[in-house]
C-alpha cells in the first residue's frame, strides 16, 4: 500500500498545469464503443480509474494505445456483450458502458456496481430512463441483463439530475429511433463534455449543460478527434492547497466558468483570485477565514467532490462554518481522520459544523475514499510535523495523477512511499 509522507508547514508557490477531467474521460471512453471506427483522445489523465476502464474496454474486443496523454481506441470489431464482473465492482462509473452496449449491440450483460465508499449509490433512475426507451431489463444473481430491438427516444424526466443517468441515457440514444429528450438532466461540464466527443463522432445532440437534452437518433459515425476538458476538482483541490498553506499559485490550463463556486468561497475566505483566459491565480493569507455555510448541490452548486477539501482548509479557518451535504447520504469519512490531527467538527446526519482550530498536527491517517484522501494531504501539507496518509493507490491514485509531484513541484515536502 503506497502512502504520502508530508512534512506540513510550507508555503505552497509557483505555477502547475491541471490535467485532464477523470469525470469526463470516462464516459467518453464508454462512448468510444458505439461508433465502431477510430477514436482519438488528448489530455487524457493517467488515473487508475482510466487504466480500469481502458482494460474493460481491451477486454471486450476494443484495441486501445495510450502514450503521452493520448489515447487512441479502435471499436471496428464484434464486441463481447457480457461485461467482466471484477471491474465493474471495483469502479462504479463502468456502470456507463450500459448504455453505450444498448447504443452499439442492443444487448448487454452487466454486474451491479460494488458497494461504494461514499454511501448507498443506487442505480435505479439508469435503469428506469432506459426501460421508457424499450429496454428489456431482467435482474438476477448479481446481473443485469439488457436486451432491445432497437430503442425508441421517447421524452424521459429524471426525478434527480443524476450526473451517470443522464450520461448512460444520452449514450443510449445516440442510436435510437427517432428523438430522446431528457428533463431535469445532469447540467455538469463533463455532460457538455460528452455532447460535444459524441457530436464529433457523428450524433446528433443539443441542450447538455442546460436541464433539457435533446439526442436525435443517427445510424452512422465517424472517427473522431478529442481533448478532454481540465479537471475542476483537481483544479479546486490545488486551490484548496494554496489556501491551507497561504500559498500564491497558478493554475495553468484550466476553465474558469467551471471554478466559479471554489473561487468564490475561497474569497470569501480571505483569498484572493485574480483570473486570466486559461489560468487563475490564488494569493492566500497566513490564516483563512471561516465560511458561514457550504451545501453541496448538483451543477452549478457546490461540487460533492470539493467538500472534504474545502472543510480540510476550514478545520484552521477563524471561526465556525458549516457544511450541508445534500448529493451524497454519507460523505463524511474524513472527518474521523482530520478530528485525528486535531480538527473540532461535529456531525448531524448530513450537517457537520466544523470550528477552526489553532493548528493541525500531522499524525498517521488513512483515506477512505478519493476526495476524502485528498483532503487529508492537504490537511497534512498545513499540519504541525509530519504526516502519513495510508491508502494513496486505493483511493487518491483514482482521481489525480501523481499529485505528490504537482504538489511538490509548487514546493511542498511530500513524498510517496
Ligand atoms: C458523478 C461523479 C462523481 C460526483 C457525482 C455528483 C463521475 C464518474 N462521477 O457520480 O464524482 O461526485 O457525479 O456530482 O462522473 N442516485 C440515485 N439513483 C440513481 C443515480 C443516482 O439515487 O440511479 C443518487 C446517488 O445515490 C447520489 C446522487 O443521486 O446520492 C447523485 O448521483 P449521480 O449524480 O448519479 O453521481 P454519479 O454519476 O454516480
Amino acid at each position: 500500500m503506497d502512502k504520502y509522507v508530508i512534512i506540513g508547514g510550507r508555503r505552497l508557490e509557483g505555477d502547475v498545469r491541471v490535467d485532464g477531467s477523470k469525470n469526463s474521460i470516462l464516459p467518453v471512453l464508454a462512448a468510444t464503443i458505439i461508433s465502431g471506427k477510430e477514436s482519438v483522445i488528448h489530455n487524457v489523465p493517467e488515473l487508475k480509474d482510466v487504466d480500469l476502464l481502458i482494460g474493460l474496454l481491451r477486454t471486450i474486443g476494443c484495441r486501445c494505445f495510450f502514450e503521452n496523454n493520448t489515447l487512441v481506441v479502435k471499436s471496428n470489431s464484434q464486441l463481447n456483450t457480457i461485461i467482466p464482473e471484477k471491474p465493474v465492482r471495483e469502479m462504479r462509473s463502468s456502470i456507463i458502458l450500459m448504455g453505450a452496449m444498448l447504443a452499439r449491440h442492443g444487448h448487454v450483460k452487466i454486474s451491479y456496481p460494488g458497494g461504494c465508499e461514499i454511501g448507498p449509490r443506487p442505480i435505479d433512475i439508469h435503469l428506469s430512463g432506459l426501460r421508457r426507451m424499450g429496454t428489456k431489463i431482467t435482474e438476477a444473481h448479481g446481473y443485469i441483463n439488457c436486451e432491445c430491438d432497437r430503442l425508441k427516444g421517447v421524452e424521459i424526466n429524471l426525478d434527480y439530475p443524476s450526473v451517470g443517468a443522464t450520461e448512460n441515457i444520452m449514450l443510449a440514444a445516440t442510436t435510437a429511433e427517432g428523438v430522446t429528450i431528457i428533463q431535469n438532466a445532469a447540467k455538469e461540464p463533463e455532460i457538455v463534455d460528452l455532447q460535444n466527443f459524441l457530436n464529433g463522432m457523428g450524433a446528433r445532440i443539443s441542450g447538455a449543460g442546460t436541464s433539457t437534452v435533446k439526442i436525435e437518433g443517427v445510424k452512422e459515425f465517424h472517427d473522431v478527434e478529442h481533448t478532454v476538458i481540465p479537471d475542476r476538482i483537481v483544479a479546486g483541490t490545488l486551490m484548496a492547497a494554496a489556501a491551507i498553506t497561504g500559498g500564491n499559485i497558478v493554475l495553468n490550463d484550466v476553465i474558469i466558468d467551471h471554478l466559479k463556486l471554489v473561487s468564490s468561497k475561497l474569497s470569501e475566505s480571505g483569498c484572493s483570485i485574480t483570473e486570466y483566459q486559461n489560468s487563475i491565480q490564488i494569493t492566500c493569507s497566513k490564516k483563512p477565514k471561516a465560511v458561514e455555510v457550504i451545501k453541496t448541490l448538483p451543477y452549478p452548486g457546490f461540487a460533492t467532490d470539493m467538500q472534504a477539501q474545502m472543510m480540510a482548509v476550514m478545520t484552521i479557518a477563524k471561526g465556525t462554518s458549516i457544511f450541508i451535504e445534500t448529493v451524497f447520504e454519507s460523505r463524511y469519512k474524513h472527518v474521523e481522520e482530520l478530528m485525528k490531527m486535531g480538527a473540532n467538527i461535529k456531525v448531524d446526519g448530513r450537517t457537520a459544523v466544523v470550528r477552526g482550530v489553532k493548528k493541525l498536527t500531522g499524525t498517521e491517517v488513512k483515506a477512505g475514499d478519493l476526495r476524502g484522501g485528498a483532503a487529508l494531504v492537504l490537511a497534512g501539507l498545513a499540519a504541525e510535523g509530519t504526516t502519513v496518509v495510508d491508502n494513496v493507490k486505493l483511493h487518491i491514485d483514482r482521481g489525480y495523477d501523481k499529485l505528490e509531484n504537482k504538489l511538490a513541484k509548487l514546493g511542498a515536502d511530500i513524498h510517496r512511499v
